[in-house]
């Protein structure tokens, strides 16, 4: 258990990430994560957000080590997991696991709970096996499952039951950084609440770093320090979470956020919805310039030439938007209670009030 996180620590640095897939001669290269850059402090709680196919999991395996970037590179601390052998790398990995949101692909069916919870020490070898069984009904309980739960099969199991399980499956390997994809997506909303406070409460007790994948802004904004917001492979903006989803300075993340009225504020612009035009682009010919300028209510000429640059806007607060400036302006102005247009030229057509 490592318990012993410092936020002075980098637990993972991640630089002008590239990892694609396919064939550029043959063209079919899909450039799935495409020149991404962001460190996360130890005992930090990362949240990425994004719509489907925006290149998040591709993020997130890459980050532990499963799939191997294109170009750029991550440090696992001052480690690069990238040069090491096979071996060593499956050796290193048990550090740096990956939670994601069908937990059925967890577990054998044939296999008990806690056969399949002991699984990844009886890979690497750990301990006797009284040991192992002792930790597994440790980490059972951890996750507020019951020793009676440990003798079941997972189809004797609900489907929160079984993610518990599969969140005691990968603290069984005592890691430093777990990538969870999508861990509430499947659950009922009534449960997804508590199983938020779960990893919330996991993460305090054991000193773990988390990188938080989701497309839900709700779930995202709920548990992380702070937010990536990812568009076809690249991050449009990030910064500290509550800043990020309460005054966005990228249009992507403005209508992401119009679209969530349970989070907008009482008295806000909360009748002011941003409906996106346009079809969601194709990954293998995706838009010249800035990516979201096909379906983005400010755009302006030099958004279909140009790809804006990301700049540290405000202290932690980073934006790719040619107009985020202008948009920091007119938050400023709002808030100064001196109006403002809103949004910027050519927005009108594409705002609708609710
Ligand atoms: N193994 C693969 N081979 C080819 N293309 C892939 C592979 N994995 C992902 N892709 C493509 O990469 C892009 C990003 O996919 P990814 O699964 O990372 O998106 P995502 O943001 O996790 O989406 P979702 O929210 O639906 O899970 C998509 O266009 C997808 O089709
Ligand atoms: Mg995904």
């Amino acid at each position: 258990m490592s318990g012993s996180a410092s936020p002075d620590r980098m637990a993972l640095q991640v630089d002008d990430l590239h990892v694609s897939f396919g064939n550029a001669r043959r063209g079919s290269l899909i450039r799935a994560v495409d020149g991404v850059s962001f460190s996360v402090r130890e005992g930090e709680i990362f949240g990425v957000i994004g719509e489907s196919g925006s290149g998040k999991s591709t993020l997130g395996r890459c980050l532990v080590g499963l799939l191997t970037p294109s170009g750029g590179g991550v440090l696992h601390g001052d480690i690069d997991p990238f040069k090491f052998s096979r071996r060593e790398l499956n050796r290193h990995r048990r550090k740096y696991q990956i939670v994601s949101q069908d937990p059925n692909a967890a577990f054998d069916p044939r296999m008990t709970i806690l056969q399949s919870v002991c699984e990844p020490l009886n890979i690497v070898g750990d301990g006797t096996k009284a040991e192992r069984r002792e930790k597994a009904f440790e980490m059972l309980d951890r996750v507020a499952l019951s020793p009676e739960m440990a003798n079941r099969y997972p189809h004797e199991i609900s489907g929160g039951q079984k993610q518990r399980a599969n969140i005691a499956r990968a603290l069984m390997l005592d890691p430093n950084v777990i990538v969870c994809d999508e861990v509430v997506a499947a659950l009922d909303v009534s449960i997804q609440a508590d199983m938020l406070n779960l990893f919330a409460r996991l993460q305090e007790q054991f000193g773990l770093t988390y990188v938080f994948i989701s497309h839900d802004l709700r779930v995202v904004s709920h548990i992380s320090d702070r937010v990536a917001v990812m568009y076809f492979g690249k991050i449009v903006e990030f910064g500290p979470a509550h800043a990020v989803i309460d005054t966005p300075l990228h249009p992507y993340t403005e209508a992401l956020r119009s679209a969530e009225p349970e989070i907008i504020p009482a008295g806000a612009d909360a009748r002011r919805r941003i409906i996106l035009q346009g079809e969601i682009p194709s990954a293998i010919a995706p838009p010249s310039g800035c990516r979201f300028h096909t379906r983005c209510p400010r755009m302006r000429d030099i958004c279909r030439t140009q790809q804006p640059q990301q700049r540290e806007l405000l202290p932690g607060r980073h934006v790719a938007c040619h107009f985020a400036e202008e948009m920091l302006d007119e938050r400023e102005r709002r808030s100064l209670g001196l109006g403002g247009s809103g949004a910027g030229q050519g927005a009108s057509a594409t705002e609708a009030l609710t």
